[in-house]
């Protein structure tokens, strides 16, 4: 397992933000020495019986980073999303800052570009990012050294980001009540996922772990924060040494039962662009739904 530069005694102030319509948690962290600061995983809001699209969730996070006069680095996914649509581009426009994503997101172009029928217009070589993260690549935000930590299964380009004694763990791991992310996403595979998740669990025990997802199983109020040693300890799906057999088992058939998510469609064809909307060839912004290929 390779080693990655982490330290401990970085501690950055974590503000979360919680959209109730995708139980999706998008994350202001700040440089503990500056301010510094990168936004992980926001949210665009879309009404998609109506095909409208606004910005309340992202408004909400603009203001919070202007009114603390955060200068905003970085604008990281964690992957790309298939339940929520990311509003980087809107962000980036109001505050700055470079976009970053794994750099597997180009097998995930290529795939959903044939699904979704794309024109060559629409480029599957990662460029509409600022920064392709690889495996133990790391950035700064402010003083703080940050690292993305390639962790596939749930997609192929899913990274979790280190920063200082906090980890953003995108879908690779839920809370230990909620256990795992699907794997049966095209490009997903639950073996990996279980690899991936080792990975995860071999950071410090003490590592904070903030969650993109949380859903309240059984009826708990939505948390979004744990860490290492209690996903180790408590996790439903993967701690207390349970196998890579037993994960992949028991993955495989709940995944099986799963519904799409309910914004898949629009999601995907915005978050393969980096949050930007396709346009038909007028310029009007346009969504497709391919039939019976999801
Ligand atoms: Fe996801």
């Amino acid at each position: 397992m390779p080693s990655y530069p982490i330290d401990m005694n970085v501690k950055p102030d974590v503000k979360a933000f919680f959209d109730p319509m995708t139980n999706t948690i998008s994350y202001v962290v700040k440089d503990p020495q500056s301010a510094s600061c990168a936004i992980i995983d926001s949210v665009m809001d879309i009404d998609y019986a109506a095909g409208r699209i606004s910005y309340t969730h992202a408004d909400e996070m603009i203001a919070y980073v202007e009114k603390s006069k955060l200068d905003l680095e970085w604008i990281i996914e964690t992957h790309v999303h298939a339940d929520h649509l990311s509003a980087a581009p809107y962000i980036k426009e109001k505050l700055g800052g470079k976009l970053g994503i794994g750099s597997k997101i180009k097998v995930v172009q290529d795939t959903f570009g044939k699904i979704f029928n794309e024109g060559t217009e629409f480029q599957r070589d990662g460029s509409q990012f600022d920064a392709l993260f690889e495996d133990g690549d790391t950035y700064q935000v402010g003083t703080m050294t940050c690292v993305a930590i390639y962790t596939p299964g749930h997609t192929p380009a899913c990274m979790v980001h280190v920063m200082g004694n906090a980890a953003f763990t995108g879908d690779t791991l839920f809370m230990p009540d909620g256990g795992s992310a699907r794997a049966d996403f095209p490009g997903g595979d639950a073996g990996t996922l279980y690899d991936s998740i080792q990975k995860v669990l071999a950071l410090p025990d003490d590592m904070r772990l903030f969650m993109c997802h949380d859903y309240g199983p059984n009826g708990r109020d939505i948390r979004w924060e744990t860490t290492v040693g209690d996903e180790k300890k408590f996790n439903i799906h993967v701690g207390q040494g349970k196998t890579r057999d037993d994960f992949i088992a028991f993955r495989t058939e709940r995944d099986a039962q799963l519904d799409m998510p309910r914004l898949i469609i629009p999601s995907l064809q915005v978050n393969m662009r980096a949050g930007d909307v396709p346009k038909d060839p007028f310029g009007r912004k346009m969504l497709k739904v391919p039939v019976d290929s999801l």
